[in-house]
């Protein structure tokens, strides 16, 4: 398993809804693993390659508190509640920054690595990281949502990435 980097066409793909969670103890182990290896919050399964509903996150991006650790697979947001511009990341697009406005407050409903359905509340941090994850799961990436200014201020950056991987997967 590794970190899919934009503008690799499985990040615009989209997912399907998981039927099954059993392969998804182990998947979701390894997502960890690597999310915290490359110092990230979250980590959705299109970035893996995966085009499956399931995401992994932890706020506090450290190992040592697993206890905050969230797995949602198939996850939904039932209601939002204000609006907030911040500043986000993302494993696929290493070095690039930019702010993004995203709901302050959310419901969430999904279902755990057991099948079992949860609902819960979300704010603030929380709710951004999850609002970034969900996007992933439906083909969205941060980028679409910069402000023009962040745009601009990053299309260098970008076309560095864009022509990475057209190198790196240039048929010859
Ligand atoms: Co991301």
């Amino acid at each position: 398993m590794k970190i899919v980097l934009y503008p690799d066409p499985v990040l615009r793909r989209g997912t399907k809804a998981v039927d099954d969670t059993s392969p998804w103890k182990e998947r979701a182990r390894e997502m960890f693993d690597l999310m915290y290896e490359t110092q990230g919050v979250g980590l959705a399964a299109p970035q893996v390659g995966i085009s499956e509903a399931v995401l992994v996150l932890n706020p506090t991006g450290d190992k040592e508190k697993p206890e905050e650790e969230l797995v949602l697979v198939n996850p939904r947001i039932v209601s939002r509640k204000g609006k907030e511009w911040g500043q986000e990341g993302c494993l696929s697009f290493p070095g690039i920054w930019g702010d993004v406005q995203r709901a302050l407050k959310i419901v969430v409903h999904a279902i755990d690595l057991d099948g079992q359905p949860t609902e819960f509340v979300a704010e603030d941090f929380l709710a951004r990281v999850i609002q970034h994850e969900m996007d992933h799961l439906n083909g969205v990436v941060f980028i679409d949502r910069f402000s023009p200014a962040d745009k601009i201020r990053t299309r260098n950056q970008i076309e560095e990435l864009e022509d990475r991987w057209r190198s790196q997967h240039a048929s010859r």
